[in-house]
């Protein structure tokens, strides 16, 4: 029903008109309230979220999340990865140790993750710290990938220029050619990051754009600025707050 609204809107003008398309987001009794956070920590409700996310069956990949990373000189870039765990610690994502987004975070390890799920108008939003996962973590999600996804990661030194298509396709005969059918495909310059957050937000859309956003921080002090009345006591050293929309 909301899908066949939208699309008449679409339909209506033959040119793009962005501005009109305008899709319902939740009722005024969906609101996400401080209550309703069994526990006042992010990951624990990131986790909640996440289980109605992949019961979702219209969100294909519940776990694609765009990563910002800013260089050298101060200059934001952004590109999607997959979340791969969500631990106690933080968010983990797989990549290219040479790649742009790499090259980065080895200049500076401050990085933002954004996540949205559509079908339950939710995003979230994380800022933390990146690093290296240890290598036998990355080592062993490497093999768990089929041999295919392991021979393409060895074969594309990601983020550098490449002549044509063809150039990738060669490499990719010469990397079998030399493994045969079962040799075991070496770890190329490759592995995990681990994201530790310092500032989680939790934020659900809702149609009269009053939007619920509840904020989660933590940091040497963070525990001075609650008040209780802006700023509240979380758990794990954490505080929480709601932002306007
Ligand atoms: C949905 C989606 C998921 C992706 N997941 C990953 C991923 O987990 N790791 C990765 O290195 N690239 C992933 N990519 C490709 C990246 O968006 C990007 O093109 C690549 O990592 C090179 O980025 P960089 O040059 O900024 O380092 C994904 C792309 C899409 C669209």
């Amino acid at each position: 029903m909301v899908l066949k609204q939208l699309l008449a809107v679409r339909k209506m003008s033959s040119t793009v008109n962005l501005s009109a398309l305008r899709l319902k987001y939740r009722e005024k009794k969906e609101v996400f309230l401080e209550e309703n956070i069994r526990v006042k920590e992010p990951i624990t409700l990131f986790r909640e979220w996440l289980d109605q996310a992949l019961q979702t069956e219209e969100l294909l990949e519940p776990n694609a999340a765009s990563l910002a990373t800013v260089d050298r000189n101060g200059k934001p870039s952004n590109r999607f990865v997959l979340l791969k765990d969500v631990t106690d610690d933080g968010f983990r994502f797989f990549t290219n140790y040479g790649s742009h987004k790499a090259q980065d975070i080895a200049c500076n390890p401050n990085v933002a993750m954004t996540i949205y799920w559509l079908p339950l108008r939710r995003q979230i939003r994380i800022e933390g710290v990146a690093e290296k996962i240890p290598q036998e973590d990355s080592l062993a999600y490497f093999h768990q990938r089929p041999r295919a996804s392991q021979i393409g990661a060895l074969a594309s030194e990601q983020s550098t220029r490449i002549p044509s298509r063809t150039h990738l396709d060669e490499i990719e005969q010469e990397i079998k050619a030399k493994l045969g059918p079962d040799g075991e495909v070496p770890l190329p310059n490759w592995g995990g990051y681990l994201i530790r957050p310092h500032t989680v937000e939790f934020w659900q859309g809702q149609t009269d754009r009053l939007h619920d956003r509840i904020q989660f921080r933590r940091g040497p002090d963070i525990e001075r600025e609650v008040d209780g009345k802006l700023v509240h006591k979380g758990e794990l050293g954490w505080v929480y707050e709601r932002l306007a929309p």
